[in-house]
């Protein structure tokens, strides 16, 4: 068994007690003050990544911008700290756009994603000023053409399918020869042309993103030829990826080897006086984050269920990708040993299940179980499957908690019922 604590927000510690503290915040007073399930995220935490994030990147490359990719955590108090610290959003679609707006985030400093943006979301990126649309397809050009005012020219990125395949699980898997973002070079060579021809749009630069949850620097450093060979341009955007520690045996690239290792490629194959763009997600906030959730009943057989009061409602991480996760006690996460257990969630599914296998020291009723690094694409997939009412999230700093998203009601589960 590895160190749990050590998959915990840094700076989370045991009590005397053997009690699990986050920022200074006992977890079983929080599961009791806001109860649970409950996504709790270390702010300093997220802060001190953001920051270190543009720091390092600009060191090894002046002209860069780090921009968050907000699928990830799209909630606007975590939009908020990423535009506070200098880090531009990624925002994939509308709804992302207006919590963006609502964080306060400069408008221009906006990267818009998207396969399949609709005329509403391009008309909603153009009325606001969205610095760079990421073109994916013709169709995003005919729409652009047609909503941009005379007088005015929306920036734009090409996103480039670069043909590479890196190794994590192929629902995450996206700059592979057939992907659906994107398109192929020669493709792209073609839309760049008539891009360039536009009155409507400039041609600013390239995108490329190879997949999420990469363990290893050479599938990113890999992708940058492939959009050199399209020519030069101002602005290279290489997309985000890197993995998060979910696990003991996880051993992600630091921050550092991940942007060592895209510089040295674009050194290499880009233009000095190119800008580039990052667009990190998971490793910005996956580890920022813990869920605790309440033990609601033990069932002894075959085997030993422990099931929660939560599950594929507050983390489809596990369904959609099979990730893994570790978690143990809150009041005894030191506890070593224990019984191997299946800890499942709420839901009517038997793959409800949060992680097959983890050990747990004599699991009671009403325990609180604290699952660590669910700071990424939890939140944002959570889901009102069997009635669940979304959960809520809590930011905790030097000690002290703050409500950032309230638990849904279940007023709101009937609210767009309408008939
Ligand atoms: C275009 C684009 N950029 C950035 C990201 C962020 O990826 P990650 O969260 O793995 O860093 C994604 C997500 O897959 C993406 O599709």
């Amino acid at each position: 068994m590895g160190d749990l604590l050590s998959l915990f927000p840094a700076g989370s510690t045991v009590d005397a007690d053997g009690g699990l503290l986050v920022a200074g915040c006992r977890a079983t007073d929080l599961a009791a003050e806001f109860e649970t399930p409950v996504l709790v995220v270390s702010e300093s935490v997220v802060r001190a990544r953001a920051k270190d994030s543009v720091t390092e990147f600009a060191a090894r490359w002046p002209r860069s911008r780090v921009v968050f990719a907000s699928k990830a955590f799209p909630c606007t108090a975590v939009q908020r700290v990423m535009t506070e610290e200098g880090v531009g959003l990624d925002v994939a679609g509308g709804g992302e756009i207006v919590t963006a707006l609502k964080a306060g985030a400069d408008p221009a400093l906006l990267v818009l994603h998207g396969n399949a943006k609709t005329d509403a979301e391009i008309a909603l990126a153009v009325e606001h000023g969205i610095g760079l649309v990421v073109v994916d397809n013709s169709d995003d050009v005919d729409r652009l053409e047609a909503t941009v005012p005379p007088g005015r020219r929306q920036d734009v990125l090409v996103r480039v399918i670069p043909g590479v395949t890196a190794e994590t699980h192929a629902s995450v898997l996206t700059g592979h020869e057939g992907s659906k973002f994107g398109l192929a070079p020669a493709a792209a060579a073609e839309l760049i042309k008539r891009i360039k021809r536009s009155p409507r749009l400039r041609m600013r630069g390239l995108h490329v993103h190879v997949g999420s949850q990469i363990l290893d620097v050479a599938p990113f450093a890999a992708s940058v030829p492939a959009v050199a060979a399209l020519g030069q341009y101002e602005i290279y955007d290489l997309g985000g990826g890197l993995g998060a520690r979910y696990t003991y045996d996880d051993h992600p690239p630091s921050v550092g080897e991940y942007f060592d290792a895209l510089v040295r490629a674009a050194r290499a194959h880009l233009p000095a006086a190119a800008q580039l763009i990052i667009e990190p997600g998971r490793s910005m906030v996956a580890g920022a984050a813990c869920t605790l959730y309440r033990i609601v009943t033990v069932k002894r057989g075959l085997r030993t269920f422990v099931a929660v009061d939560g599950g594929m409602g507050d983390n489809l991480e596990v369904a959609l990708f099979g990730q893994r996760f570790e978690a143990g006690l809150a009041d005894r996460i030191d506890a070593t040993g224990g019984e191997l257990v299946t800890l499942v969630g709420r839901h009517c599914e038997s793959g409800d299940v949060l992680i097959d296998g983890v050990a747990l020291r004599d699991p009671r009723v009403d325990d609180v179980v604290a699952v660590p690094v669910t700071g990424a694409y939890c939140f944002t997939m959570s889901n009102n499957y069997n009635g669940n009412r979304r959960i809520p999230v809590v930011f905790v700093r030097g000690g002290r908690a703050r409500l950032v998203v309230r638990r849904e009601t279940w007023d709101e589960l009937l609210l767009r019922d309408v008939d």
